[in-house]
């Protein structure tokens, strides 16, 4: 679909073309959370050449994963700031409270050890500034309570029809859906922003940070 509708202003490959920005730097200069992306799709950009697609949600969403695919595994080398100050202010502000990185951390957020590898440059900046713009749904959190009145409370990993499986600070576990009279997922973030909490020096400091967290080949 992309090289069909898209290729001819963005290039085959998505690098640019004649009529179309470079779509594989991984910052998106109109916004890069996935809901701007599917609105710049759907829509096309009013007052310039970049036309609307008028396709199914389903296929636009489609597309908009496949945009993402262009930019991943390039952050490092697109990444401005200094990797040692940015680990430093990875301690600073105590990211490792809710993130594992290299054995060692929290359990709330996802494992940090890959970041850098499976995100683009402009999802990390996104990731800080705005949390709450694209949580992923293995990070929502269930919070329910059993039948016999034991909180349940942790990172909904999966879920079927018959139960959950969560993690809290003391692992994994399953829980059977009839087993609770209350169950309620919460999909806001549980990580604050740090938009205004440091410089946009050290936001770029702590990015290329976590563009180096690589398994194989990260710093
Ligand atoms: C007729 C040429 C043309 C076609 C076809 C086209 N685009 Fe664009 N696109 C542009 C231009 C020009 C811009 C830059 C507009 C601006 O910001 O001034 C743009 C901007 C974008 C942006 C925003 C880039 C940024 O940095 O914010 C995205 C994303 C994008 N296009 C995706 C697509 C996708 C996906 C398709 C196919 C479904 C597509 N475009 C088809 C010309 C085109
Ligand atoms: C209170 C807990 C908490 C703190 C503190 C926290 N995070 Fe997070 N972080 C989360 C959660 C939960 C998510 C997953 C939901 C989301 O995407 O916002 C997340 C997501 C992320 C992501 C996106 C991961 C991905 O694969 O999409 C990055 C990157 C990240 N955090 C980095 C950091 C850094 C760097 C710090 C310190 C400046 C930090 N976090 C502090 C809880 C936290």
């Amino acid at each position: 679909m992309f090289r069909a509708q898209c290729g001819a202003c963005h290039g085959p490959g998505g690098a640019g073309g004649a009529a179309g920005p470079d779509l594989t730097t991984g910052t998106m200069k109109r916004g890069n959370s996935d809901e701007s992306l599917f609105q710049i799709v759907s829509k096309g950009i009013p007052g310039t050449p970049m036309p609307g697609y008028g396709a199914s949600a389903k296929e636009i969403w489609q597309v908009v994963a496949y945009l993402r695919t262009l930019s991943i595994g390039k952050a490092a080398e697109q990444a401005k700031g200094n990797v040692e100050r940015g680990a430093a202010l990875y301690t600073q502000h105590k990211c490792g409270g809710c993130h594992e990185l290299r054995g060692a951390g929290g359990w709330l957020g996802p494992s940090l050890d890959n970041v850098g590898a499976e995100r683009s440059i402009g999802h990390l900046y996104a990731a800080l500034r705005e949390p709450n713009s694209d949580v992923a749904p293995q990070s929502w959190r269930l919070r329910g309570k059993t039948k016999a009145g034991a909180a349940v409370m942790g990172v909904r990993i999966n879920e079927d029809t018959f139960s959950y499986q969560y993690r809290d600070a003391r692992g994994l576990h399953s829980v059977a859906k009839s087993a609770l009279s209350e169950a309620a997922l919460v999909t806001e973030s549980a990580m604050p922003s740090y938009a205004g909490k440091m410089t946009e020096a050290e936001m770029d400091d702590l990015v290329a940070f976590l563009a180096n967290c690589r398994v194989g080949g990260g710093r």
